[in-house]
């Protein structure tokens, strides 16, 4: 069939040694551009994606189009499909899956709770009954949360730290996920590497996020909330940029060992990682909003609200030293950078007039 035919082709290496990777999520803001990213130095990679509408699907048909013009397929489907994802399996062999299709964000978890357990946990275990079942069986990277580590008072945030104290249901089925891994790779030897991502934005990203709908909302004269802490203190984020990330995934997966397979020829233990990809440098929300008044030449009506937030957590600030030992992790770009790269996409992709008479050309940089 055609769908076969795409998902061959897609999946076929163009380097010797190619790795062949199934990116889930690769719709989404991390997965659309680690798909780019595995694409351009010759894997093999096909995505799969629900495009569901948690937030602006035309964004995620941009990102669709963006990754078809590089020959990346997307498969268009749910986690929870099992018959879908073992015919998958069986088209193409994969020798790694990079896992980022969840249901994200924090505080969307009190509206709706039950997208949560179905696409971080039902999905996710639907996930690794298949790829247990796969021959080979890939090894799996998959994208955990810096919000597992919580009401947390250690500063930065460690591997080995305490993560039982979960602030939101978002953050409790990204812990859960974690534990599921675990069992997953005792039980079945599936190599599993999990990544706490912190506050991640660039361009292309997602419009829930804060970052991006401060620019909205900053450019049309609206005014933005922003959140203290209980004790009235400013809220602060280890801002992480994109491109960091996505060299952290990519470190991730040419790491992975591969799965032992369960009973029989167990060579020993397949791999359990967990790993931080931050930026090392927690920035306050009142500076992200400071930055952007002045990348977009207009001063933000700011509302300060006062009351705590539920689901959010006061700090976030990773300690990276281990990804770096493991996989020569070191995050390079500064949140005004990062933010600069972000604002440049934006007024590109929006078709936004610059308000000055400057030499900004929208420009369709992906990146
Ligand atoms: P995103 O929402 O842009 O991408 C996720 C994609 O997965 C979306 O395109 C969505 O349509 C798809 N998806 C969701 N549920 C699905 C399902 N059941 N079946 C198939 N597809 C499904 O989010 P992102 O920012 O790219 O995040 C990627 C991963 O990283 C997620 O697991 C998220 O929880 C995690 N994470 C993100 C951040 C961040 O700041 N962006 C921080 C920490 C962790
Ligand atoms: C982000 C992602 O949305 C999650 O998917 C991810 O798992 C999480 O990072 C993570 O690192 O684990 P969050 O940090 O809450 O979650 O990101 P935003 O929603 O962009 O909020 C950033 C900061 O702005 C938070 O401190 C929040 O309190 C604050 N904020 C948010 C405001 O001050 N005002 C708002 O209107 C919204």
């Amino acid at each position: 069939a055609a769908w076969e035919k795409q998902v061959r082709r897609s999946s076929t290496p163009r380097r010797p040694n190619g790795l062949s990777v199934l990116v889930t999520g690769a719709a989404g803001f991390v997965g659309s551009h680690c798909s780019l990213a595995l694409k351009k130095r010759g894997d093999g990679v096909v995505g799969l994606d629900n495009f569901n509408d948690y937030y602006d699907p035309s964004l995620k048909r941009a990102r669709q189009n963006l990754l078809k013009k590089h020959q990346v397929f997307i498969v268009e489907g749910d986690l929870n499909d099992a018959p879908l994802l073992s015919k998958l399996f069986y088209v193409a062999p994969f020798t790694h899956v990079l896992h980022l299709a969840a249901q994200a964000g924090v505080r969307y978890a009190m509206q709706n709770p039950q997208s949560y357990i179905r696409s971080n946990i039902a999905g996710f275990v639907n996930l690794l009954e298949i790829a247990k079942a796969a021959n080979p069986q890939p090894a799996i990277v998959w994208a955990s949360s810096s919000s597992v580590y919580g009401l947390n008072t250690e500063n930065p945030f460690s591997e080995i730290d305490r993560t039982d104290k979960p602030a939101s249901l978002y953050a409790a089925t990204k812990k859960a996920g974690e534990e599921i891994a675990h069992t997953y790779n005792h039980i079945y030897g599936l190599s599993l590497t999990g990544l706490r991502f912190f506050t991640v934005y660039g361009p292309w990203g997602r419009p829930d996020m804060a970052y991006f709908f401060f620019t909205k909302d900053i450019l049309q004269g609206k005014s933005i909330e922003i959140y203290k802490t209980h004790d009235q203190k400013e809220v602060a984020r280890d801002f992480t940029y994109i491109d960091d990330v996505v060299k952290g995934c990519l470190g991730a997966v040419d790491t992975a060992e591969k799965s032992t397979g369960s009973g029989g020829k167990k060579k020993g233990p397949a791999q359990l990682r967990v790993y931080n990809l931050g930026n090392t440098s927690p920035v306050p929300v009142g500076r992200l909003v400071w930055i952007l008044e002045g990348l977009l030449e207009t001063k933000a009506k700011k509302h300060v609200i006062t009351m705590p937030r539920n689901g959010d957590v006061p700090f976030t600030h990773a300690n990276v030293t281990l990804a770096h030992k493991d996989f020569g992790y070191k995050p390079t770009t500064d949140l005004a950078t990062g933010l600069r790269k972000f604002v440049k996409w934006y007024v590109g992709y929006y078709g936004i007039q610059p308000r000055t008479k400057k030499e900004t050309q929208p420009t369709d940089e992906s990146g």
